[in-house]
């Protein structure tokens, strides 16, 4: 389909088909590092993003191109695909531009592109509350928006974080108030730093709202510096965005399980290094969940929130708002290599485990790529479960037992 003229007479289907056939460059923290310490080279960078960015924006694009049609019909689903495709027109513009020119706007012009997206999760969560509402929702239909948002939210996730780099690095100042960051990342973050703050701030919202509140003990383990503080180099905020999720969902369970006792259990937090994984496990008493709805906690379609409209005051945000706490957890832990897990006890409580990487050349970006394997997730058709499905009524075994 053509989707119209771009300015230098390419179509614009044609931008999006040319640099969809590019895969992304995952980029490690130590590259990361490197484009920003002292030899930073905003030339480097700006040649580097002009290509990545679009190829990037382009690789998902296709993706969302398979969505199902009545997804795709949305209101939301219509302003969120312009965002994309004015985006990337906006960024291929700056190929036929001389990077040694210092008059080129790049670091304005993503400014406004990552104004623009602000909303993406809140509107693309609106679009599959609207086809929910519309036609329900089956297992497959799950599976499927799944694996697409999945992709759609890590790619987002990475396209902001190229993006603050940029902008950060080249502002032409250094944080006041972190002088040794290198854009959005801290060489020598302080893991049980950020568990207190992220804890900190929970607790003053579940105060608010339940006027009560869990205390913390959290154990620190480092078996590569026995009795030194655990660091690691990561981005500071997407260690506090998991563990803040993490706290307010354990201390609203620990809350409502106990409402009637005159004490509430402690959430338990242990932090551990050791020469490949930095693991923090967060453990409540909360209660716990069946092992069958675990997978479900996850999903955003299964999700048991009602509409995201709710959320955009987030100063008065309660506990829970959209469901997208734990899924969207995930992916920050998932994007530099890590993961995030549940293993709970129904009846008793929950211990929520964040895996990174240890090694900061062990931490590379975990992008989507649009490519064949991808493609045939899509274009899959349903099939019959090749497991047996527990039937409600019990087979007659007597009938068997005649024949013999
Ligand atoms: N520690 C826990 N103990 C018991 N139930 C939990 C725990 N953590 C999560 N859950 C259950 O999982 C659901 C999904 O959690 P998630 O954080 O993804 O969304 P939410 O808390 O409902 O909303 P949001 O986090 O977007 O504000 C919760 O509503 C809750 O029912
Ligand atoms: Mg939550």
């Amino acid at each position: 389909a053509s989707g119209g003229a771009a300015r230098n007479g390419r179509p614009k289907s044609g931008i999006r088909q040319v640099f969809s056939k590019f895969s992304p460059s995952p980029l490690s923290m130590k590259q990361f590092i490197d484009f920003g310490s002292a030899n930073a080279c905003e030339k480097t960078s700006f040649v580097f993003l002009r290509q990545e960015l679009p190829v990037r924006l382009a690789n998902i694009m296709k993706e969302i191109d398979f969505l199902p049609d009545k997804l795709l019909g949305t209101p939301s689903l219509k302003l969120l695909t312009s965002w994309y495709s004015q985006s990337l027109l906006e960024l291929i513009e700056f190929l036929e531009k001389d990077p040694d020119d210092k008059d080129v706007l790049f670091t304005q012009a993503l400014i406004n592109i990552r104004n623009r997206h602000n909303n993406v999760v809140p509107t693309m969560a609106q679009g599959v509350v609207e086809y929910k509402d519309a036609f329900g929702v089956d297992p497959v239909t799950n599976q499927n928006v799944q694996y697409f948002l999945d992709r759609f939210y890590m790619s987002r996730i990475s396209t902001r974080m190229l993006m603050n780099q940029h902008t950060l690095i080249f502002n032409g100042s250094v944080n006041p108030a972190h002088p040794k960051h290198i854009g959005s990342i801290d060489p020598t973050c302080d893991v049980v730093e950020v568990v207190k703050d992220a804890y900190e701030t929970s607790k003053m919202l579940c105060e608010q709202y339940y006027l009560t509140s869990p205390d913390m003990e959290i154990k620190e383990v480092n078996s590569k510096n026995t009795g030194q503080p655990i660091h690691i180099v990561y981005v500071p905020s997407h260690l506090y965005h998991m563990l803040f999720e993490l706290f307010k969902n354990a201390m609203r369970a620990t809350v409502e399980t106990h409402e009637t006792s005159p004490t509430l259990p402690q959430v338990k937090v242990r932090v551990s290094l050791g020469t490949e994984d930095l693991t923090i496990k967060m453990s409540d008493r909360g209660g716990g969940v069946p092992l069958r709805k675990i997978e479900r906690l996850f999903s955003y379609m299964y999700s048991t929130a009602p509409s995201p409209v709710h959320v955009d005051n987030s100063r008065n945000a309660p506990l829970a708002g959209f469901g997208y706490g734990l899924p969207i957890s995930r992916l920050y832990a998932k994007y530099f290599q890590g993961d995030l897990q549940l293993y709970s006890m129904e009846g008793f409580g929950t211990s929520a485990v964040i895996y990174l990487k240890a090694l900061s050349s062990e931490s590379v970006e975990r992008l989507p790529v649009y490519n064949k394997s991808a493609l045939r997730r899509y274009q899959s058709t349903t099939e019959a479960d090749d497991w047996s499905i527990p039937s409600k009524e019990p087979k007659k075994l007597s009938k068997y037992e005649s024949t013999q």
